[in-house]
Order: structure tokens, then sequence, then C-alpha cells
């Protein structure tokens, strides 16, 4: 299996940094969900034959982090944090206002593919509660009304996966782009992963072989 062009030159320049070839799982990973849209079980046999991981290794890792797709999801995927911080604050209803504007339950996508909902667990954002990350950026402090006012934004159509309205500079600080339109919260971009550290990905003994269907 191969990539794109510019997947296979970034996927060469990121080995040549990493003399452990199977620490360079997750920036991997990344570069084939941005080519993708998510995770097929073809492509992570693919990451682990160029990394010399057991595929089962491979989706150890696109398990772990709610960071990746194992199925195709919407352009814009909502992911809205339930943890302590941000249901203390009101995270139940900002999901639910979400699921009414959107017309669709957790896990699901709207049906022009636009915005797929999911529920995921700390964002690592607390003191800022309650907060959605947005394909790379994250919205803080928000309502429910600040939600729907977010989803009002017609920006949104003509918005690659990654480029939300009101974050695309991807400055700490509140949003102030005219592309704003009504929405009036914060916005930060959310922490780059593919400049993080190597993951440690423990061998347990797990089979070689194909992979499960995804989730
Ligand atoms: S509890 Fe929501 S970001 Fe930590």
């Amino acid at each position: 299996m191969t990539f794109d062009e510019r997947t296979e030159r970034e996927c060469a320049a990121i080995l040549s940094r990493y003399p452990e070839k199977r620490s360079a799982v997750l920036p991997l990973l990344h570069l084939v969900q941005r080519e993708q849209g998510h995770l097929s079980a073809a492509a992570m046999e693919e990451v682990a034959r160029r990394l010399e991981l057991t595929p089962m290794e491979v989706l150890e890792v696109a398990t772990f982090y709610s960071w990746f797709n194992l199925k195709p999801v919407g352009r814009h995927r909502l992911q809205v944090c339930h943890n302590l911080s941000c249901t203390l604050r009101g995270a139940e209803q900002i999901l639910a206002a979400l699921r009414d504007a959107l017309r669709i339950q957790e896990d699901g996508t709207t049906p022009d593919g636009l915005f797929t909902l999911q529920r995921v667990e700390c964002l690592a954002s607390c003191g800022t509660a309650p907060v959605m990350q947005v394909n790379d950026a994250y919205y803080e402090e928000l309502t429910p009304e600040k939600a729907r006012a977010l989803l009002e934004e017609s920006s949104w159509r003509a918005a690659p996966s990654g480029t939300p309205p009101s974050a695309r500079s991807g400055a700490r600080g509140r949003a102030s782009s005219p592309s704003a339109g009504t929405w009036s919260g914060r916005a930060t971009a959310a922490p780059s992963p593919s400049t993080w550290p190597p993951a440690a990905t423990g061998r347990c003994g797990a089979p070689s072989g194909r992979l499960p269907r995804p989730r």
C-alpha cells in the first residue's frame, strides 16, 4: 500500500528522525489519518509493516487515543469532554444542545457528512471547562448557547477539516476573526501531537496477523 506523495515525503522525513522505527508510530498514524480521514485496517497494517511492529501493536496505540478515527467520520469532528470539571460546568447540557441542533446521537454523523459528535475523556484543559475539541482547535468556556452559535457559522461548509471557524490562526486567546461570525467564545489551537515524544509502546504478547474489524 502506498500513500499520496505528500504523505510519503513526510513519512520518509519522520522515519529519518527516529533511530527506533517503532517510536514513529504516533506521527505516522497522524499522517495517515490526515490523508485518509480515518485509520483503516489496511492503513494500520501498512504502518505496522513500515515500523516493524505487529498490526495489533499499532491497533493498541490507535485505540488508546481519542485522536484517531477507526471508521469514517464527518469533515468536522466535535469532541466534547465529559470528565469531572467539564461535567460540573455543563458538559451534558452542551452535548444535549449539539445532539438537538445536529439531530444526531453521539458517535453519529450528520447526513451531509459535515459533523460527527463524540463524547471524549479529559482534553487537558480543565481550567477552561467546559471544553470541546473541533479538529485541531479547542473551544473553551462553552455554554449550550455558544455551542449552538458555533454550529451556525456558515464558514463550516467551506472549511476543510482541521480549520474550523474562529481558530485558524492557532493563537491562544479569544476569537476575534471576522470569520467568527456569531461565535464569541474562546478558541485555542489544540496541542499538536506531531511534535510530541514518541509513544512507548511496550509489547504485550499480542499476536501478529491481520487486524480485527474497526469499531
Ligand atoms: S475535565 Fe474537561 S478538559 Fe479536563
